[in-house]
Formats: C-alpha cells, sequence, structure tokens
C-alpha cells in the first residue's frame, strides 16, 4: 500500500455495554454495542524509520513513548514508519481513542495481524469500524443490521478515568446480557426503544470514580437527550436527538454552561471508513 497514508480513527461509542462475568484471569466478558463516529482522531503514515509525532487538541495528554499504541501497532505490523498521530479526542475517554488510533496505523499499512486484541480489547472492532454487537473480551464481532442516522451530542469533564480502575470498582460482574437483538433498526425510535432495555455496567463503578460523570448525564437530560449513557469505561457520556440542528443547539448550550468541559456534537460514521 502506498505510503504516505492519511487514515481517519473514528471514535467509537458503546450504545450499551454489558459486562456478564469474569474469567479466571481477571478480564471480563462482555456484550456491547458498538458504532462509530464522525469525530476523531487522524492517523498519518509515512516511510520510516519508526517514529510518532502527536498533534492536534489534546496532543499535550500522550507521550511519544514506545508504548504508544500506535507505535506498537507498527511493530506488530513489522513495518518502520513515520507515524503521525493528530489527537483531537480526550485522552483515557471510553471513545476509543487508543485503539481507533492502533487500528487505523494497521489499516493503513494494510496489515491484518492474527491477534490485534493483544494491542487492546476493542483493537478489533475498531479494525472493523462499523456497527457490531461486540461480545467475549471483545474480539467476537458480528455486524450489526443498518441502523437509522443517529444525532448524538459527547460530554466529557475532561478528566482521565483508567479502564482498569473501573472494572476493578464493579461491585456485581455477573449481570444479565443485552435483549436479543432486533432483525433491524427502522428508525432511530426502535433503536432508542431497545437500547432503553440495556445498559452501561460501568457507568455505576465509573460514576463512583468520578462523581462529575453523573453531571454530564444531567446537562444531556437538562438538554433534552434520549437515553443519556456513558461510553466504555468513561468518562464521554452522550445522548440522542432528533436531528442535527438539535444535536448542535444542545452542544453549544452544554457547552456555554460548562466551560471547562469538552462537548461536541456527531453523527455515525460511514460503515467503512
Ligand atoms: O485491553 P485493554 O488494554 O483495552 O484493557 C484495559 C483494561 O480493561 C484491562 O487491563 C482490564 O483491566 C480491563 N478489561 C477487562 N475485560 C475486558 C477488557 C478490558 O477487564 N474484556
Amino acid at each position: 500500500m502506498g505510503l504516505p497514508r492519511r487514515e481517519p480513527a473514528p471514535a467509537k461509542l458503546n450504545l450499551a455495554l454489558h459486562v456478564t462475568g469474569r474469567r479466571d484471569d481477571g478480564y471480563h466478558l462482555l456484550d456491547s454495542l458498538v458504532v462509530f463516529l464522525t469525530v476523531g482522531d487522524v492517523v498519518t503514515v509515512a516511510p520510516g524509520p519508526l517514529s510518532l509525532t502527536l498533534t492536534g487538541p489534546f496532543a499535550a495528554g500522550l507521550a511519544a513513548d514506545p508504548d504508544n499504541l500506535c507505535l506498537r501497532a507498527a511493530r506488530l505490523a513489522g513495518r518502520d514508519v513515520a507515524i503521525t498521530l493528530e489527537k483531537n479526542l480526550p485522552v483515557a475517554s471510553g471513545i476509543g481513542g487508543g485503539s481507533a488510533d492502533a487500528a487505523a496505523v494497521l489499516r493503513a499499512l494494510g496489515a491484518q495481524p492474527r491477534r490485534p486484541q493483544d494491542l487492546g480489547a476493542d483493537v478489533p472492532v475498531c479494525l472493523a469500524s462499523r456497527p457490531m454487537r461486540m461480545q467475549g473480551l471483545g474480539e467476537l464481532l458480528t455486524p450489526l443490521p443498518p441502523l437509522p442516522p443517529l444525532h448524538l451530542v459527547l460530554v466529557n469533564p475532561r478528566l482521565a478515568l483508567s479502564t482498569p480502575a473501573v472494572f476493578k470498582a464493579m461491585t456485581r460482574r455477573d449481570n444479565a446480557p443485552m435483549p436479543d437483538l432486533l432483525p433491524d433498526f427502522p428508525d432511530a425510535p426502535a433503536l432508542i426503544g431497545f437500547l432503553a432495555e440495556c445498559r452501561n455496567d460501568l457507568q455505576p463503578p465509573a460514576i463512583a470514580l468520578l462523581p462529575q460523570i453523573a453531571d454530564c448525564l444531567a446537562a444531556l437530560e437538562a438538554a433534552g437527550a434520549a437515553l443519556p449513557r456513558m461510553s466504555g469505561s468513561g468518562a464521554t457520556c452522550f445522548g440522542l436527538f432528533a436531528d442535527a440542528p438539535a444535536a448542535q443547539a444542545a452542544a453549544d448550550a452544554i457547552a456555554a454552561e460548562n466551560p471547562g468541559w469538552w462537548v461536541t456534537a456527531s453523527g455515525l460514521a460511514p460503515a467503512s471508513v
């Protein structure tokens, strides 16, 4: 594949995330509906030697050290390349971030490692970068029926949350799986009706660690969002709105009232990036 190559790394959003058990090695069994958004980071891969340059509004939250997932992805692919990561998403915020960036590097290189999950549980779904039901530890993927357009607002209190800490703070791990998927979701009300029967089981322990998450959810609710919920292990929360102008108006209002927060309106990414 010709280099340089610019590859979007769309944000991942867990519309629902059920934690249904824990294995002896401490990893958790998941059942999640995952979608990808129009907002995201951007990775550019050019001929080597192996290096990482960070740009973008959240570059300061990351170090270009050898453990960075972009560099680990390039090493897994066996390629010495110069990577530039435009970090548009808050770091450690429950919307993919590092996993989406690693998957974008692999896609840019045309690499198909046998075990992408070794880079992180969300890397397989981020490689696919299309709506999926995600089970197992994150490696069992089933494509979802076509989804209606969604108009979202994302809200993050600009406070990072450690994923292992959130899993560790769970008080109950044998939660019910998601209800059976519908054969299709003809419109947003059908999808919202289904999601209302679902949960994010990481939300209560995340709020216990970071009470500001409850403030983000309350702000979405006050702005008229359907289904305010946290994504992944947090702290980013989302809500659904009737159309793009309503989502943008809500995002503007929440941002105006909470100048310290990261707030953005977003739609779903096209199915293939
Ligand atoms: O795989 P990843 O590095 O994204 O996982 C971060 C942490 O999240 C793991 O160290 C583990 O504590 C927790 N995790 C888990 N069960 C999963 C995925 C992640 O317990 N299925």
